[in-house]
Protein backbone atom coordinates (compact mmCIF):
# COMPACT_ATOMS: atom_id res chain seq x y z
CA UNK A 1 0.00 0.00 0.00
CA UNK A 2 1.45 3.23 -1.16
CA UNK A 3 1.69 6.34 0.71
CA UNK A 4 -1.15 8.47 -1.12
CA UNK A 5 0.08 11.85 0.61
CA UNK A 6 3.35 13.72 -0.89
CA UNK A 7 5.69 16.55 0.08
CA UNK A 8 6.98 16.84 -3.45
CA UNK A 9 6.33 20.05 -5.75
CA UNK A 10 2.77 18.32 -7.45
CA UNK A 11 3.39 16.85 -10.52
CA UNK A 12 0.27 18.28 -13.06
CA UNK A 13 -1.26 15.40 -13.74
CA UNK A 14 -0.86 14.21 -9.88
CA UNK A 15 -4.12 14.19 -7.64
CA UNK A 16 -4.33 18.00 -6.43
CA UNK A 17 -6.91 19.57 -3.79
CA UNK A 18 -8.80 22.64 -5.64
CA UNK A 19 -7.17 25.73 -6.85
CA UNK A 20 -9.83 26.03 -9.37
CA UNK A 21 -10.21 29.38 -9.16
CA UNK A 22 -6.53 30.55 -9.27
CA UNK A 23 -5.26 27.78 -12.51
CA UNK A 24 -8.38 29.79 -14.51
CA UNK A 25 -7.49 33.46 -12.87
CA UNK A 26 -3.42 32.54 -13.54
CA UNK A 27 -4.16 31.35 -16.95
CA UNK A 28 -6.27 34.11 -18.25
CA UNK A 29 -3.48 36.34 -16.58
CA UNK A 30 -0.64 34.39 -18.85
CA UNK A 31 -3.10 34.62 -22.13
CA UNK A 32 -3.64 38.40 -21.98
CA UNK A 33 0.05 38.95 -21.56
CA UNK A 34 -0.28 40.02 -18.22
CA UNK A 35 2.32 39.85 -15.35
CA UNK A 36 1.52 38.37 -12.12
CA UNK A 37 2.99 38.07 -8.65
CA UNK A 38 1.75 34.93 -7.14
CA UNK A 39 2.66 35.10 -3.47
CA UNK A 40 2.43 33.24 0.00
CA UNK A 41 3.96 31.96 2.64
CA UNK A 42 6.42 29.16 2.43
CA UNK A 43 4.88 25.56 1.28
CA UNK A 44 1.56 26.98 -0.11
CA UNK A 45 1.82 25.18 -3.36
CA UNK A 46 3.07 28.10 -5.69
CA UNK A 47 5.36 26.08 -7.56
CA UNK A 48 3.06 22.99 -7.57
CA UNK A 49 0.29 25.65 -8.71
CA UNK A 50 2.36 27.34 -11.70
CA UNK A 51 3.35 24.57 -13.12
CA UNK A 52 -0.04 23.14 -13.54
CA UNK A 53 -0.52 26.36 -15.46
CA UNK A 54 2.30 26.15 -17.20
CA UNK A 55 1.17 22.38 -18.35
CA UNK A 56 -2.39 23.76 -19.69
CA UNK A 57 -0.88 26.42 -21.64
CA UNK A 58 1.70 24.40 -23.60
CA UNK A 59 -1.18 22.08 -24.72
CA UNK A 60 -2.80 25.90 -25.95
CA UNK A 61 0.48 26.25 -27.78
CA UNK A 62 2.58 28.40 -25.15
CA UNK A 63 6.31 28.27 -25.05
CA UNK A 64 6.52 27.93 -21.14
CA UNK A 65 9.75 28.85 -19.27
CA UNK A 66 10.75 28.33 -15.69
CA UNK A 67 13.25 29.31 -13.83
CA UNK A 68 14.24 28.84 -10.26
CA UNK A 69 16.54 32.12 -8.61
CA UNK A 70 16.72 29.98 -5.33
CA UNK A 71 20.21 30.96 -3.91
CA UNK A 72 21.47 32.41 -7.55
CA UNK A 73 24.70 33.87 -6.30
CA UNK A 74 24.90 36.57 -9.60
CA UNK A 75 23.95 38.33 -12.40
CA UNK A 76 25.72 36.23 -15.03
CA UNK A 77 24.35 33.38 -13.38
CA UNK A 78 20.89 34.78 -13.29
CA UNK A 79 21.50 35.56 -16.85
CA UNK A 80 22.91 31.57 -17.19
CA UNK A 81 19.49 30.70 -15.76
CA UNK A 82 17.40 32.45 -17.72
CA UNK A 83 19.08 30.96 -20.89
CA UNK A 84 18.84 27.60 -20.05
CA UNK A 85 15.19 27.75 -19.15
CA UNK A 86 14.31 28.99 -22.81
CA UNK A 87 17.18 26.64 -24.09
CA UNK A 88 15.18 24.15 -22.52
CA UNK A 89 11.66 24.41 -23.71
CA UNK A 90 13.30 24.52 -27.54
CA UNK A 91 14.70 21.11 -26.19
CA UNK A 92 11.39 20.03 -25.31
CA UNK A 93 9.32 21.16 -28.27
CA UNK A 94 11.71 18.95 -30.61
CA UNK A 95 9.81 20.53 -33.99
CA UNK A 96 10.54 23.84 -33.09
CA UNK A 97 14.61 22.99 -32.55
CA UNK A 98 14.23 21.01 -35.76
CA UNK A 99 13.42 24.17 -37.50
CA UNK A 100 16.83 24.82 -37.35
CA UNK A 101 20.61 25.84 -35.72
CA UNK A 102 18.65 29.23 -35.35
CA UNK A 103 17.65 28.77 -31.68
CA UNK A 104 20.67 27.36 -30.67
CA UNK A 105 21.65 31.15 -31.61
CA UNK A 106 19.44 33.03 -29.41
CA UNK A 107 22.18 34.16 -27.42
CA UNK A 108 25.87 35.32 -27.97
CA UNK A 109 26.65 35.31 -24.25
CA UNK A 110 25.85 31.68 -23.44
CA UNK A 111 25.98 28.12 -25.56
CA UNK A 112 23.83 25.00 -24.72
CA UNK A 113 25.84 21.72 -24.07
CA UNK A 114 23.42 18.70 -24.49
CA UNK A 115 24.68 15.45 -22.55
CA UNK A 116 23.51 12.06 -23.00
CA UNK A 117 21.75 10.86 -19.91
CA UNK A 118 20.35 7.50 -18.51
CA UNK A 119 17.01 8.70 -17.57
CA UNK A 120 15.43 11.14 -20.36
CA UNK A 121 17.96 11.12 -23.58
CA UNK A 122 19.86 14.15 -22.71
CA UNK A 123 20.54 16.65 -20.06
CA UNK A 124 21.46 19.64 -21.02
CA UNK A 125 23.50 22.61 -19.29
CA UNK A 126 24.98 25.73 -21.13
CA UNK A 127 28.11 27.31 -20.86
CA UNK A 128 29.79 30.80 -20.90
CA UNK A 129 31.04 31.94 -24.78
CA UNK A 130 33.29 34.89 -23.38
CA UNK A 131 33.93 35.15 -19.52
CA UNK A 132 35.66 38.87 -20.14
CA UNK A 133 31.88 40.65 -20.06
CA UNK A 134 30.82 41.77 -16.67
CA UNK A 135 27.52 40.01 -14.96
CA UNK A 136 25.91 42.95 -15.77
CA UNK A 137 26.19 43.63 -19.44
CA UNK A 138 25.69 39.50 -19.84
CA UNK A 139 22.67 39.67 -18.24
CA UNK A 140 21.39 42.61 -19.84
CA UNK A 141 22.57 41.01 -23.38
CA UNK A 142 20.86 38.00 -22.44
CA UNK A 143 17.49 39.55 -21.55
CA UNK A 144 17.97 41.94 -24.80
CA UNK A 145 18.82 38.41 -27.06
CA UNK A 146 15.84 37.07 -25.51
CA UNK A 147 13.53 40.14 -26.86
CA UNK A 148 14.74 39.55 -30.48
CA UNK A 149 13.96 35.91 -30.10
CA UNK A 150 10.46 36.75 -28.83
CA UNK A 151 10.17 39.05 -31.34
CA UNK A 152 11.53 37.32 -34.46
CA UNK A 153 9.49 33.87 -33.74
CA UNK A 154 6.49 35.43 -32.14
CA UNK A 155 5.92 32.39 -30.06
CA UNK A 156 2.96 32.52 -27.01
CA UNK A 157 5.29 32.82 -24.35
CA UNK A 158 4.85 32.81 -20.86
CA UNK A 159 7.80 32.54 -18.50
CA UNK A 160 7.83 32.04 -14.55
CA UNK A 161 10.93 32.94 -12.21
CA UNK A 162 10.25 31.39 -9.19
CA UNK A 163 11.76 32.26 -5.62
CA UNK A 164 11.76 35.97 -7.06
CA UNK A 165 13.16 37.63 -4.28
CA UNK A 166 16.36 36.45 -4.50
CA UNK A 167 17.58 38.58 -7.30
CA UNK A 168 17.52 41.10 -4.19
CA UNK A 169 19.97 39.38 -2.02
CA UNK A 170 22.20 39.84 -4.93
CA UNK A 171 22.70 43.19 -3.63
CA UNK A 172 23.09 44.66 -7.49
CA UNK A 173 21.06 47.75 -7.18
CA UNK A 174 20.82 47.60 -10.89
CA UNK A 175 19.15 43.55 -11.19
CA UNK A 176 16.06 44.55 -10.96
CA UNK A 177 16.42 47.69 -13.17
CA UNK A 178 18.21 45.12 -16.41
CA UNK A 179 15.29 43.23 -15.66
CA UNK A 180 12.43 45.76 -15.62
CA UNK A 181 13.76 47.17 -18.73
CA UNK A 182 13.75 43.98 -20.91
CA UNK A 183 10.48 42.30 -19.63
CA UNK A 184 8.51 45.40 -20.14
CA UNK A 185 8.92 45.28 -23.61
CA UNK A 186 8.33 41.74 -24.37
CA UNK A 187 5.32 40.14 -25.30
CA UNK A 188 4.50 37.90 -22.84
CA UNK A 189 3.59 37.25 -19.43
CA UNK A 190 6.00 36.88 -16.43
CA UNK A 191 4.95 35.23 -13.20
CA UNK A 192 6.99 36.26 -10.35
CA UNK A 193 6.55 33.48 -7.34
CA UNK A 194 7.98 33.81 -4.27
CA UNK A 195 7.22 33.15 -0.19
CA UNK A 196 9.19 36.48 1.57
CA UNK A 197 6.02 38.69 0.81
CA UNK A 198 7.39 41.90 2.45
CA UNK A 199 10.57 41.81 -0.26
CA UNK A 200 8.48 41.03 -2.91
CA UNK A 201 5.55 43.59 -2.19
CA UNK A 202 8.21 46.43 -1.32
CA UNK A 203 9.74 45.24 -5.07
CA UNK A 204 6.67 45.68 -6.71
CA UNK A 205 4.78 48.57 -4.99
CA UNK A 206 7.49 51.01 -4.65
CA UNK A 207 7.68 54.03 -6.28
CA UNK A 208 10.93 54.11 -6.19
CA UNK A 209 11.26 50.31 -7.48
CA UNK A 210 11.66 49.20 -11.34
CA UNK A 211 9.20 47.46 -10.88
CA UNK A 212 6.81 49.68 -9.54
CA UNK A 213 3.10 48.52 -10.46
CA UNK A 214 4.25 46.38 -13.34
CA UNK A 215 2.20 43.24 -12.18
CA UNK A 216 -0.85 41.95 -10.58
CA UNK A 217 -0.35 40.95 -6.78
CA UNK A 218 -2.32 37.23 -6.81
CA UNK A 219 -2.08 35.97 -2.94
CA UNK A 220 -2.09 32.49 -2.99
CA UNK A 221 -4.42 31.28 0.49
CA UNK A 222 -4.45 28.40 2.52
CA UNK A 223 -6.57 25.46 0.88
CA UNK A 224 -10.31 25.60 1.70
CA UNK A 225 -11.78 23.69 4.27
CA UNK A 226 -14.79 22.13 2.49
CA UNK A 227 -12.16 20.71 -0.35
CA UNK A 228 -9.60 19.48 2.25
CA UNK A 229 -11.58 17.86 4.23
CA UNK A 230 -12.55 15.82 1.07
CA UNK A 231 -9.46 15.37 -0.48
CA UNK A 232 -7.90 14.05 2.31
CA UNK A 233 -11.06 11.17 2.23
CA UNK A 234 -10.53 10.22 -0.98
CA UNK A 235 -6.50 9.87 -0.88
CA UNK A 236 -6.29 7.75 2.20
CA UNK A 237 -9.25 5.67 0.15
CA UNK A 238 -7.30 5.36 -2.94
CA UNK A 239 -5.00 3.03 -0.64
CA UNK A 240 -7.71 1.67 0.89
CA UNK A 241 -8.10 3.42 4.20
CA UNK A 242 -11.49 4.58 5.68
CA UNK A 243 -10.99 7.83 6.97
CA UNK A 244 -14.08 9.11 8.79
CA UNK A 245 -14.99 12.41 8.18
CA UNK A 246 -14.00 13.74 12.14
CA UNK A 247 -11.01 12.41 11.34
CA UNK A 248 -10.41 14.16 8.27
CA UNK A 249 -11.69 17.66 9.70
CA UNK A 250 -8.63 16.84 12.73
CA UNK A 251 -5.90 16.59 9.83
CA UNK A 252 -7.04 20.02 7.55
CA UNK A 253 -7.55 21.57 11.33
CA UNK A 254 -4.54 20.61 13.14
CA UNK A 255 -2.15 22.46 10.40
CA UNK A 256 -4.82 25.19 9.40
CA UNK A 257 -5.36 24.26 6.09
CA UNK A 258 -1.83 24.68 5.66
CA UNK A 259 -1.50 22.92 2.04
CA UNK A 260 2.33 21.23 2.98
CA UNK A 261 1.40 20.44 6.72
CA UNK A 262 -1.99 18.98 5.57
CA UNK A 263 -0.10 16.52 3.80
CA UNK A 264 2.34 15.85 5.51
CA UNK A 265 -0.08 15.07 8.43
CA UNK A 266 -1.73 13.09 6.66
CA UNK A 267 1.65 11.26 5.13
CA UNK A 268 2.43 9.94 8.82
CA UNK A 269 -1.13 9.10 10.26
CA UNK A 270 -1.45 7.10 6.86
CA UNK A 271 1.89 5.75 8.11
CA UNK A 272 0.76 4.82 11.79
CA UNK A 273 -3.21 3.53 10.43
CA UNK A 274 -5.01 0.83 10.09
CA UNK A 275 -7.43 0.31 7.51
CA UNK A 276 -9.68 2.87 9.65
CA UNK A 277 -8.02 5.56 10.55
CA UNK A 278 -8.70 6.71 14.36
CA UNK A 279 -8.22 10.45 16.04
CA UNK A 280 -5.27 8.61 17.83
CA UNK A 281 -3.28 8.15 14.57
CA UNK A 282 -3.44 11.97 13.81
CA UNK A 283 -2.14 12.43 17.39
CA UNK A 284 0.60 10.32 16.92
CA UNK A 285 1.00 11.49 13.27
CA UNK A 286 1.53 14.82 14.75
CA UNK A 287 4.03 13.93 17.02
CA UNK A 288 6.21 12.41 13.92
CA UNK A 289 5.45 15.69 12.07
CA UNK A 290 6.83 17.56 14.31
CA UNK A 291 9.71 15.60 15.23
CA UNK A 292 10.70 15.58 11.63
CA UNK A 293 10.13 19.57 10.94
CA UNK A 294 12.58 19.68 14.15
CA UNK A 295 15.34 20.39 12.11
CA UNK A 296 14.03 22.93 9.51
CA UNK A 297 12.78 24.55 12.86
CA UNK A 298 16.03 25.00 13.99
CA UNK A 299 17.70 26.27 11.13
CA UNK A 300 14.83 28.63 11.25
CA UNK A 301 15.98 30.06 14.27
CA UNK A 302 19.53 29.58 14.52
CA UNK A 303 20.34 33.01 12.77
CA UNK A 304 18.43 35.08 14.83
CA UNK A 305 18.85 36.88 17.68
CA UNK A 306 17.98 36.88 21.27
CA UNK A 307 15.02 39.39 21.00
CA UNK A 308 13.92 38.31 17.73
CA UNK A 309 13.66 34.79 19.16
CA UNK A 310 11.91 36.48 22.05
CA UNK A 311 9.19 38.55 20.17
CA UNK A 312 8.63 34.88 18.03
CA UNK A 313 8.30 32.56 21.45
CA UNK A 314 5.80 35.65 22.60
CA UNK A 315 3.84 35.75 18.93
CA UNK A 316 3.55 31.66 19.18
CA UNK A 317 1.99 31.90 22.84
CA UNK A 318 -0.37 34.94 22.05
CA UNK A 319 -0.78 36.47 19.18
CA UNK A 320 -1.62 40.02 20.01
CA UNK A 321 -2.95 42.67 17.77
CA UNK A 322 -1.22 45.54 20.34
CA UNK A 323 2.39 44.24 20.11
CA UNK A 324 3.75 47.45 21.58
CA UNK A 325 1.60 47.95 24.26
CA UNK A 326 2.89 48.15 27.67
CA UNK A 327 1.20 45.16 28.94
CA UNK A 328 2.47 42.91 26.60
CA UNK A 329 5.60 44.09 26.37
CA UNK A 330 5.97 43.53 30.18
CA UNK A 331 4.37 40.07 30.15
CA UNK A 332 6.69 38.69 27.59
CA UNK A 333 9.94 40.62 29.15
CA UNK A 334 10.53 42.19 25.77
CA UNK A 335 11.06 46.15 25.57
CA UNK A 336 10.09 48.48 23.19
CA UNK A 337 13.08 48.97 21.16
CA UNK A 338 14.06 45.26 20.70
CA UNK A 339 10.42 44.51 19.63
CA UNK A 340 10.66 47.24 16.75
CA UNK A 341 13.91 46.30 15.65
CA UNK A 342 13.12 42.32 15.98
CA UNK A 343 9.43 43.05 14.80
CA UNK A 344 11.08 44.81 11.13
CA UNK A 345 13.47 41.59 10.69
CA UNK A 346 10.93 38.96 11.48
CA UNK A 347 8.94 40.34 8.78
CA UNK A 348 11.03 40.54 6.44
CA UNK A 349 12.07 36.59 6.94
CA UNK A 350 8.71 36.53 6.24
CA UNK A 351 8.20 34.86 10.01
CA UNK A 352 5.52 37.05 11.42
CA UNK A 353 2.44 38.53 9.97
CA UNK A 354 -0.33 40.55 10.95
CA UNK A 355 -3.41 38.90 9.71
CA UNK A 356 -7.06 39.92 10.18
CA UNK A 357 -5.15 42.74 12.55
CA UNK A 358 -3.86 40.29 14.30
CA UNK A 359 0.31 39.47 14.91
CA UNK A 360 0.84 36.46 14.56
CA UNK A 361 3.90 33.11 13.52
CA UNK A 362 3.60 32.33 9.81
CA UNK A 363 4.01 28.85 10.17
CA UNK A 364 1.27 27.46 12.38
CA UNK A 365 3.33 24.02 13.11
CA UNK A 366 6.65 26.46 13.37
CA UNK A 367 4.11 28.24 16.42
CA UNK A 368 3.51 25.45 18.21
CA UNK A 369 7.19 24.28 18.07
CA UNK A 370 8.03 27.78 19.62
CA UNK A 371 5.50 27.31 22.16
CA UNK A 372 6.59 23.75 23.40
CA UNK A 373 9.89 24.35 23.65
N1 LIG B 1 -3.41 22.09 -4.13
C1 LIG B 1 -2.74 21.24 -3.37
N2 LIG B 1 -3.28 20.06 -3.02
C2 LIG B 1 -2.62 19.20 -2.22
N3 LIG B 1 -1.40 19.45 -1.73
C3 LIG B 1 -0.80 20.60 -2.02
C4 LIG B 1 -1.43 21.55 -2.88
N4 LIG B 1 -0.61 22.59 -3.01
C5 LIG B 1 0.48 22.30 -2.29
N5 LIG B 1 0.38 21.11 -1.69
C6 LIG B 1 1.37 20.51 -0.77
O1 LIG B 1 2.27 21.52 -0.42
C7 LIG B 1 3.61 21.13 -0.71
C8 LIG B 1 4.40 22.33 -1.13
O2 LIG B 1 4.10 22.68 -2.47
P1 LIG B 1 5.05 23.59 -3.33
O3 LIG B 1 6.45 23.16 -3.22
O4 LIG B 1 4.43 23.72 -4.65
O5 LIG B 1 4.87 24.97 -2.51
P2 LIG B 1 5.67 26.34 -2.62
O6 LIG B 1 4.71 27.39 -2.16
O7 LIG B 1 6.27 26.49 -3.95
O8 LIG B 1 6.80 26.12 -1.52
P3 LIG B 1 8.14 26.99 -1.27
O9 LIG B 1 7.69 28.23 -0.58
O10 LIG B 1 8.95 26.11 -0.38
O11 LIG B 1 8.75 27.23 -2.60
C9 LIG B 1 3.48 20.04 -1.75
O12 LIG B 1 4.50 19.10 -1.60
C10 LIG B 1 2.17 19.39 -1.37
O13 LIG B 1 2.40 18.44 -0.36
MG1 LIG C 1 8.25 26.78 -4.53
Amino acid sequence: MANPFTLRVIAPDAPFCNRNKELQDLQRHAANQTNVVVFSPRRYGKTSLVKRVQASLEQQGFLTCYVDLFMVTGLEETARRIARAVWTVLHRHESLLAKGSRFLKIFSTFRPVLKPSAENGFTLSVESVSTALPGIEVLDKTMEEFGNFIEREKPKLHFVMDEFQEVTELKEPAVEGILRKHIQHHPASYFFVGSRRRILLDMFNQRNRPFYRSAIMYPLDELPRPELVPFIRERFASEGKECPPPVAEAVSQRTGQHPYYAQALAYHTFDLAGPEVRPEDVDAGFERLLASERYAFEAMVQGLTGPQISLLRALAASPTARILSSDYIARHRLTVGGVQYAQKKLLQLDLIEKRNDVWQVVDPVFAIWLSRY
